[in-house]
């Protein structure tokens, strides 16, 4: 794996090159075999297998055009309770979305970023024994989608109306990740970002859980990540599934 040469603020970690692969996913967890510092990461042109949060929706890029990436956390770098850590993710793009490009991104609970047009970011997570995965997809300067996304996904080119540079980004993103980790105030600034805050929702259960859909208002984000409801029968806290 070639190095890149991009400024990692988790303390000098290695950040890792892959021009095709099949998931950053894997070649992280890889890595971790080995003797690796907190913060590692690998981004990769292209992935053949990139995956998303559900496993019948692969991840889908184009080669070369968008910033696809995994950072590898030391348990111990992780705030608890651990199931935040796709929201700190999702905030730490939405600012680097604002700082870079001064657009106003919302978190669409647990883990998407969206842009008025559509979704422009989806977040990973995944704990193995010792170490969390981030895996963070950024639709850059892709302006085709296929028939499926289309009216729902995004990219900053077509935002911007101008290309933007996949790894100038990563770094202001591995920036902002590194503070909002230990950030106190983190919790209010997801719900200040949250789409859909103050509105009425559904969620519905995601792939992996059982039962029916919650219907209410979005009062917030708990501790754990969790979202907050007013339901007619007093607040519901969700912890997974998703927000319709
Ligand atoms: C989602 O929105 O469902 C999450 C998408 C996460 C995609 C990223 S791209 C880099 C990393 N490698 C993968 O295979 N998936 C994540």
């Amino acid at each position: 794996m070639q190095h890149l040469p991009v400024r990692n603020a988790f303390e000098g970690a290695p950040v890792y090159y892959l021009s095709e692969t099949d998931s950053t996913m894997d070649d992280a967890r890889a890595l971790l075999r080995g003797d690796a510092a907190s913060g590692t990461v690998v981004v990769a042109d292209y992935q053949r297998r990139g995956r998303g949060r559900f496993s019948h929706r692969a991840w889908t890029a184009s080669p070369g055009e968008n910033l696809l990436f995994t950072a590898a956390l030391a348990e111990d770098r992780v705030p608890r309770p651990t199931t935040q850590l796709p929201l700190i993710a999702g905030l730490a793009v939405a600012r680097s979305l604002e700082s870079r490009f001064g657009l106003r991104p919302r978190l669409k609970w647990p883990n998407d970023v969206l842009l008025e047009s559509g979704k422009v970011a989806g977040v990973l997570c995944q704990g193995i024994p010792g170490w969390f995965l981030v895996g963070i997809g950024v639709n850059c300067n892709q302006e085709q989608f296929p028939a499926d996304l289309v009216g729902s996904a995004t990219s900053l080119s077509r935002t911007l109306l101008r290309l933007v540079d996949r790894f100038a980004l990563l770094e202001t993103i591995l920036g902002h990740f590194a503070t909002a980790l230990t950030d106190p105030d983190r919790r209010p600034a997801v719900e200040a970002r949250l789409w859909r805050m103050g509105e009425r929702v559904t969620v519905v259960p995601g792939e992996r859980e059982a039962g029916e859909g919650v219907s209410g208002t979005v009062l917030g984000i708990g501790e754990a990540g969790e979202l907050r409801l007013a339901t007619e029968d007093g607040e519901r806290r969700v912890y997974a599934g998703e927000v319709l």
